[in-house]
């Protein structure tokens, strides 16, 4: 399988130098002069663990939990730089469940401001259970923009695979009729055993009907670690769903702003994960700048020990050469479907037709791109691509990735 992934890897950046990343790390990131760079901030505590889900978490404990934020704290101190507060496009908390620590917010999003100045809102990720008119009114209060709910799906019977709780959502919609935010997205999974168009059409509907304006629906990935034990679906079952569900949402007028997510309109900016440069904060972490990827640890105990030594908690760096670092840039712009082929050469000081004149022919010859406005858009069968593509990348970087992570606080090296 990551034939795949390395064949692909080894033709982009034009080289067979893997990717390295090693246990060293700078004490102060570069990351003042970077434009549109957004922040994301973990919390690794959730209620009850889901079988399914490969995130970095633990069960809540508040003792924990305090020690945590404390960490965190410090954590950013020892990033950020003081001089002057730089613009950045957004604040992220993501989990774990965020929500658990909602009185300890406060404090954190005011340290985030005494470095920064964020111009496109605050988000953060909810479980359902979170969702009550307190929690989103005290949110609100907090500045919070966008909520991100984990619905995963409204049917008792897709919960119950998922090991989670059957839920009465009622209070949930009331909740959200009472207390307004700019986006209210839900999360959702889809080809789970048994799952039918008919039946994703229907948590879909009931989602733009009961409050959301935006919903992301990922494919159920079987991470090797997780103790999930589902069936997988076909490929084939996956990409008529895929197909179903694109061509379902684009036909109510629903925008498709990237592979798996869909908004109601097209004036916001709802993703959390598609900016050119992100600074990460708390454990697994990651930090995305123009010359390097780095990784915090994924150890709770490790991250406070090391911050509380007055050292940034990286556990893995790669530092890019120019290509590996174009091939980044271009597969996370690709999650947005389309790539602006202006901004990749103020990216890279090179037109991307120049570096990958070859590939963009092909593909588009291959109907999986059509170039419009002075943007490379994907085709359904390119987003099918993509999507099947990501799958083999999840599962050969990024499972590979937080499997040596999940064992060892600080591996020596990992090469992918
Ligand atoms: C950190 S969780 C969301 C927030 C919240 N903790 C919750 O579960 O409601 C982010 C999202 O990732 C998705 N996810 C988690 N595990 C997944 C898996 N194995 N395959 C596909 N999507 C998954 C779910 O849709 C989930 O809502
Ligand atoms: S899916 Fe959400 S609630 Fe469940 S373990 Fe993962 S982060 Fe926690």
């Amino acid at each position: 399988m990551s034939i795949i992934t390395t064949v692909t890897r080894m033709w982009l950046t034009r080289s067979t130098k893997p990717f390295l990343f090693v246990n060293d790390y700078d004490n102060k990131l570069q990351y003042v002069k970077t434009n549109n760079l957004g922040l994301y901030i973990h919390i690794p505590f959730c209620k009850t663990i889901c079988s399914f889900c490969p995130y970095c978490k633990v069960e809540y404990r508040e003792e924990l939990a305090e020690k945590y934020v404390n960490a965190l704290i410090k954590e950013i101190n020892l990033v950020c730089d003081s001089k002057e507060r730089k613009e950045i496009t957004s604040l992220y908390f993501g989990g774990g469940t965020p929500a658990l620590l909602i009185d300890k917010l406060d404090e954190i999003i005011t340290v985030i401001k005494k470095y920064f100045i964020i111009s496109e809102g605050i988000g953060i990720e909810l479980h359902p259970n979170n969702v009550s008119i307190e929690t989103l009114k005290k949110l609100k209060q907090l500045g919070i923009t966008k909520i991100s709910i984990g619905i995963q799906s409204f049917q008792d019977k897709f919960l119950h695979i998922l090991g989670r709780e059957k839920t009465d959502y009622s209070n949930m919609f009331k909740a959200l009729e009472r207390v307004s935010f700019e986006t209210v997205s839900m999360d959702f999974i889809f080809a789970l055993p048994g799952q039918t168009f008919e039946l994703i059409k229907r948590d879909i509907d009931i989602a733009f009907q009961n409050g959301a304006n935006h919903i992301a629906i990922y494919p159920f990935i079987d991470f090797s670690f997780t103790e999930s034990t589902l069936k997988k679906m076909s490929n084939k079952e996956k990409r008529k769903l895929l197909d179903d569900i694109t061509n379902y949402c684009v036909d109510k007028g629903y925008i498709r702003d990237s592979i798996w997510t869909f908004a109601k309109n097209s004036n916001k900016k709802y993703s959390s994960m598609t900016r050119d440069n992100f600074l990460g904060f708390g454990c697994s972490a990651t930090t995305l700048l123009d010359k390097q990827f780095k990784i915090n640890t994924f150890s709770i105990e490790d991250y406070i020990k090391r911050v509380d030594n007055r050292k940034i908690p990286t556990s893995l760096t790669l530092r890019f050469t120019k290509n590996q670092r174009m091939i980044y840039y271009l597969f996370w712009t690709a999650y947005t479907t389309r790539v602006n082929l202006a901004e990749f050469e103020k990216f890279f000081n090179i037109k991307l037709k120049t570096q990958y004149g070859f590939e963009i022919w092909l593909m588009k010859i291959l109907k999986l791109i059509k170039e419009r406005d002075g943007y490379l858009e994907m085709t359904l069968k390119g987003a099918f691509y993509y999507h099947y593509y990501e799958n083999y990348y999840t599962l050969a970087y990024i499972d590979k990735m937080w499997s040596v992570m999940r064992k060892e606080a600080f591996p020596k090296e990992l090469i992918l």
